[in-house]
């Protein structure tokens, strides 16, 4: 089953293009598991998620007890030791929210230190997100930042795609080149552009002359009824069927791929 990142730069569109393909992937029968990985991610939102549902999803860098539990490491001491592989394989299940046919899991903010701080949520994060990765029968969609937290050396092989967002604008376009050098270093190697908020065939000529060599998945059209979607806080896929046509789209052409 498809393991899915997608990144680009704020407000381009990532989180509604994730809550797009996860439907898209539940409604053709996978198990779907959709990872809010930004920290200012409102994944819950695109998905219709009820306020107080969307509060309950707490993120798994904020779970102390389970942090500490999983580690080893040792309340109210800064450094220690503590276990860089600890137990993982129940926390997708056990902490994420399964709504419209999906699992929703939050992990938020990794503490930033340099190249790789070496702290017990940031090692508990990277294990999940490996195992994820790893796990063959699931679908994943990484919901990300403008970079690559979360993804490493040892896993960039296994992810099928690594979406960048782009708007037919300059901005996004630049944010992408950077994306994608970064992903570059870390050894990521399926790219592929998807074109948002597109309004006509000049927008898509924009982007394909600007990032010529990155290969572009698709585009989905500049839609009012996502606009309303988000200012309802109703599910982007419940009123914009001419998005759902575009990841369906999508979503075809990577697995011909
Ligand atoms: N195709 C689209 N047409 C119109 N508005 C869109 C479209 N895609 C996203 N938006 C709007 O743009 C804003 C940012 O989208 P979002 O998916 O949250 O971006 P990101 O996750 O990249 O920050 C939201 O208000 C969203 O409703
Ligand atoms: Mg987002």
């Amino acid at each position: 089953m498809p393991k899915i990142a997608i990144t680009g730069k704020g407000g381009v569109g990532k989180t509604t293009l994730t809550a797009l393909l996860s439907y898209v992937y539940a409604r053709r029968g996978q198990d779907v598991i959709a990872i809010d990985a930004d920290p200012a991610g409102n994944l819950g939102l695109a998905f219709g998620l009820p306020a107080h549902l969307d509060a309950a999803l707490k993120p798994i860098a904020e779970m102390e007890d389970l942090i500490y539990e999983r580690t080893g490491a040792q309340k109210g001491t800064i450094g220690g030791v503590f276990r860089l592989n600890p137990k993982v394989d129940d926390i997708p299940d056990t902490f994420s929210l399964r709504h419209r046919g999906v699992r929703l899991l939050r992990l938020g903010t990794v503490r930033a230190g340099g190249a790789g701080c070496l702290c017990p949520e940031n090692a508990l994060l990277k294990a999940l997100v490996t195992h994820l990765l790893l796990r063959r029968n699931q679908t994943l969609i990484l919901d990300m930042e403008a970079g690559v937290e979360h993804l490493g050396r040892g896993t960039a092989s296994a992810v099928d795609a690594f979406i960048i967002v782009v708007e037919p604008g300059l901005r996004s376009l630049g944010t992408a080149e950077q994306i994608r050098h970064l992903a570059s270093e870390i050894g990521i190697k399926r790219f592929y552009l998807v074109a948002n908020k597109v309004r006509g065939p000049e927008d898509e000529t924009f982007v394909r002359q600007h990032v010529a060599d990155l290969p572009l998945l698709g585009s989905l059209p500049f839609s009012l009824t996502a606009v309303a979607a988000d200012q309802g806080g109703s599910a982007v896929f419940d009123q914009a069927p001419e998005l759902v046509a575009a990841a369906e789209r999508i979503a075809d052409r990577l697995a011909a791929m």
